[in-house]
C-alpha cells in the first residue's frame, strides 16, 4: 500500500515511523512534512488547508490507496469527507464528527445530555450575561473559547479580576479571533491528590462499533519546569500514567468511553478514528477535561513506539468498521519524549537555526519544525525535535532520553529537565 500522512509536525514524523513497519506499507508520503519525514515519506509541498489544491494532488496520484489525516484543523473543515467522496479510503472522523474537538459548546452539551462526568458548566454568546455568570460564581473558574484556538483557548483564574480580564479578551477583544464568539465557563475541578487535579491523555481507536483504549499518557503543558510559565502545545510526554488502574480503566470505559461512543451513534454523528479523552482524575471520580479528534502531540510520540500490531491493519480494520476482529498489543515497560524547542516558544522566537547531532544513544528522534537548508538541517518551528526512549521503568526510559538530550545543540535551545517526574507516587 501506498499511504499519504497529513500533517508537519512531531506527531506525524511518529505516525510515518509506525507506518514504515508495517510489512504492507509500500511508499509513504507527507503533506507537508518536515526534515525527519522526508527521510522515510517523500514530503508534499501542498497546503492541507487548500482542499482543493489536495484533491488535485490526489486526483494526480491515483497510486496512494489511504490517506490519515492527522492535525484538527483540516478535519473540523472535513477533508476526510472530500476524500472519501473520490473514492479515497481514509482515516480520521468525518467533519460532523469532528466536531466534537472544533466546537467545546457542542461537546459541552453532548456530556451534559448523555450524562457523561465533566466539569459543570455553563455556554454564553452574550458578554454581559457571562460577566453576571462569573460574578455569580466566584474564582477560580475556567474560561474556554468555543473554537479551536491552537490549545491556547483555555484560561484557568485563580480570581475574580483574572476571569472579568480573560472575558474581555476572549469576548470582547477576540484575543482567539472567532473562536471566542462563544464562550464556556466551567467549575474548575480539584484533584484527588494533586492541585491543579492531576490529568491524563487516554487515546482510542474507534470504528463507531468497537472503542479500544490504547496505553495511557501523560502531558507536561507548560513551558518551565515545575509547571511554570506560559502553556504550550506540550513539552513532553511519558507513558504509561503512574496513577492508572484497573479500577480506574473499567470507570473510565464504563461511563466515559463506551457512552460516548454511542452519544455520537446516537447524534448521527459516528466518529471513527482516533479519539482523544483529556481526562482529570477528581474527588468525584474521572472526568472529561476535553475531547480531541485526533492522535495528541506530543503523546503519539510515546505511544506508537509501544504498539506491538501492525498500525496499518489497525488503521484500515477501523476504515472497514471490523475493530472488534483484531487484537491490538503494547509493549511492557515505558516511554518518554523530551520535547527541544526554540528560545523564546511560545512566544516569539527564530528559525533556520542549524541543529548539530552527535551521539544520541539508544533514543529515536522525532522531528516537529526542522527543515533542511542548503544542505543543513535547521530548526523550522517553536517545537523543533522529540526526543524519544523506552525503557523499563518511566525513570529508565528518562535517564535515556536526557542522555540523548546531550548530543543535540543549537543556538536558544531550550527544554524542561523534569519530564516523566509527575504523579510519582501515585
Ligand atoms: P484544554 O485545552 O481543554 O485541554 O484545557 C487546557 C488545560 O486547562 C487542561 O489541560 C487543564 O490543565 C486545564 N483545565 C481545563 N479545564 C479545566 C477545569 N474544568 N478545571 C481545572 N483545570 C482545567
Ligand atoms: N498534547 C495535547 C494535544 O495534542 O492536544
Amino acid at each position: 500500500m501506498n499511504v499519504l500522512v497529513i500533517g508537519n509536525g512531531g506527531r506525524e514524523h511518529a505516525i510515518l515511523i509506525a507506518l514504515r513497519k508495517s510489512k504492507r506499507v509500500e511508499k509513504l508520503y507527507c503533506m507537508k512534512g518536515n526534515a525527519g519525514t522526508a527521510q522515510i515519506a517523500e514530503n508534499v509541498d501542498v497546503d492541507y488547508m487548500n482542499i482543493s489544491a489536495v484533491k488535485k494532488y490526489v486526483g494526480e496520484h491515483p497510486e496512494i490507496d489511504y490517506i490519515v489525516v492527522a492535525p484538527d484543523d483540516p478535519l473540523a473543515i472535513g477533508l476526510v469527507d472530500e476524500l472519501e467522496a473520490m473514492g479515497k479510503r481514509c482515516f480520521g472522523p468525518r467533519k460532523n464528527a469532528a466536531i466534537i474537538e472544533a466546537s467545546k459548546a457542542f461537546s459541552k452539551n453532548l456530556m451534559k445530555k448523555y450524562n457523561i462526568p465533566t466539569a459543570e458548566s455553563e455556554i454564553f454568546s452574550d458578554y454581559d450575561k457571562a460577566l453576571q455568570y462569573i460574578r455569580a460564581k466566584g474564582a477560580p473558574i475556567v474560561l474556554k473559547a468555543d473554537g479551536l484556538a491552537l490549545g491556547k483557548g483555555v484560561l484557568v483564574c485563580e480570581d475574580l479580576k483574572q476571569a472579568e480580564e480573560g472575558l474581555k479578551e476572549i469576548m470582547l477583544d477576540k484575543a482567539f479571533g472567532a473562536a471566542g464568539n462563544v464562550i464556556v465557563i466551567e467549575e474548575c475541578l480539584k484533584g484527588l491528590k494533586y492541585t491543579p487535579g492531576e490529568e491524563v491523555s487516554v487515546l482510542a481507536f474507534t470504528d463507531g462499533k468497537t472503542i479500544v483504549p490504547m496505553i495511557t499518557s501523560c502531558d507536561h503543558k507548560r513551558v518551565y519546569d515545575g509547571d511554570k510559565g506560559l502553556n504550550t502545545g506540550g513539552m513532553g510526554t511519558f507513558s504509561p500514567c503512574p496513577f492508572w488502574s484497573k479500577e480506574i480503566e473499567k470507570e473510565v470505559y464504563d461511563k466515559i468511553m463506551l457512552p460516548t461512543m454511542h452519544a455520537m451513534n446516537a447524534e448521527g454523528r459516528t466518529f471513527k478514528g482516533c479519539l482523544y479523552f483529556g481526562l482529570m482524575r477528581t474527588d468525584k471520580g474521572m472526568k472529561v477535561i476535553e475531547y480531541n479528534s485526533r492522535f495528541g502531540d506530543p503523546e503519539t510520540q510515546v505511544i506508537l513506539p509501544m504498539l506491538k500490531t501492525d498500525l496499518m491493519d489497525v488503521f484500515e480494520a477501523v476504515t472497514d468498521e471490523r475493530l472488534a476482529d483484531i487484537k491490538i498489543e503494547w509493549e511492557e515497560g515505558a516511554c518518554v519524549c523530551v520535547v527541544l524547542a526554540s528560545g523564546g516558544y511560545p512566544l516569539g522566537y527564530a528559525k533556520g537555526k542549524e541543529i548539530t547531532i552527535g551521539n544520541t544513544g539508544e533514543a529515536v528522534l522525532v522531528h516537529a519544525g526542522t527543515a533542511v537548508k542548503d544542505g543543513r538541517l535547521v530548526t523550522n518551528g517553536g517545537r523543533v525535535l522529540g526526543v524519544v526512549a523506552k525503557g523499563k521503568t518511566i525513570e529508565d526510559a528518562r535517564k535515556k532520553a536526557y542522555k540523548s538530550v546531550e548530543g543535540i545543540h543549537w543556538e536558544g535551545m531550550q527544554y524542561r529537565t523534569d519530564i516523566g517526574l509527575k504523579y510519582r507516587k501515585g
